[in-house]
């Protein structure tokens, strides 16, 4: 009776613990396991479409690498942000893997896309696409891809976030609050970017949906 209890309660609780870990919209919609885990929709978003007048980013559609490495990046401070920090830090690595991964499987923004090879005369446009080779800065849709989707793991997407995140995380890399990057990549373009080139390529990327996150 007592032995049957016991498997009764150790099966019951192996079930609990595994139906936690395995739930992305549990810990998305109400937080992880550890209570400093808070529930990331407050922030991100009920579908991970970001707060732009907050400047807290979508996280809907960006790839499942990319947004661990952010994570482990925040706990790690490598990229040193007050509130994010703690809250990548209570998070498992099991409660990171499920929310990344459904994170990862909403739809992006609607794009337009804008050929490599446009016209480009304002600022903003310019720096996208062609860069400032003179001050060795390459144009962004090099690594970021073109109209700014993100490329593979490792170049998020740029569109689809707003203005103010993105001349944001300029900022976090010119002033070294993030450094986080392969080989110092973004941290060398962005010390050379001017705040007038910043704030132009920032609203350049923004505008590109037809939501505008940036606007
Ligand atoms: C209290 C608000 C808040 C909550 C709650 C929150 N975040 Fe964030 N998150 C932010 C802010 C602000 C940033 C931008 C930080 C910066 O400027 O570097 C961010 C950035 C991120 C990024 C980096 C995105 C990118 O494009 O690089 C990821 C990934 C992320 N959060 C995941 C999560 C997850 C997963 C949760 C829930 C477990 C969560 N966040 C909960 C505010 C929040
Ligand atoms: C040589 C390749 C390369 C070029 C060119 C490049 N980037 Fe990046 N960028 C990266 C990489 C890699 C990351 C991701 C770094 C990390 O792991 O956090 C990144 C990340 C970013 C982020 C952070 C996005 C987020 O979700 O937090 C912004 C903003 C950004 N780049 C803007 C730009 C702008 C603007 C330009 C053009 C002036 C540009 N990048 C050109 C490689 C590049």
């Amino acid at each position: 009776m007592n032995v049957a209890r016991w498997t009764f309660a150790g099966l019951f609780l192996a079930l609990s613990v595994s139906i936690q870990a395995a739930d992305p919209n549990a810990i998305y919609a109400k937080g992880g396991t550890n209570p400093a885990a808070m529930a990331c929709a407050t922030c991100h978003g009920a579908e991970g479409e970001g707060l732009a007048a907050a400047g807290f980013p979508r996280l809907a559609g960006l790839s499942a690498d990319y947004m661990k490495k952010q994570l482990m990046d925040f706990a790690s401070g490598q990229r040193a942000n007050p509130i994010m920090q703690p809250i990548a830090a209570a998070l498992s690595p099991e409660e990171v893997d499920a929310v990344t991964t459904m994170l990862a499987s909403k739809p992006g923004p609607k794009v337009e896309r804008i050929s490599r090879a446009a016209v480009a005369e304002e600022v903003g446009a310019v720096i996208a696409l062609r860069g400032a080779w003179e001050r060795n800065i390459p144009e962004c849709v090099a690594c970021h891809g073109p109209s700014g989707v993100g490329v593979g793991k490792a170049f998020p997407p740029l569109v689809g976030q707003s203005a103010q995140y993105l001349s944001s995380q300029l900022i976090a890399w010119q002033q070294g609050t993030r450094k986080n990057d392969p080989n110092d990549l973004m941290g060398h373009i962005a010390r050379s970017l001017t705040h007038d080139e910043i704030k132009a390529v920032s609203e350049y990327f923004a505008n590109l949906t037809e939501t505008g996150a940036g606007r």
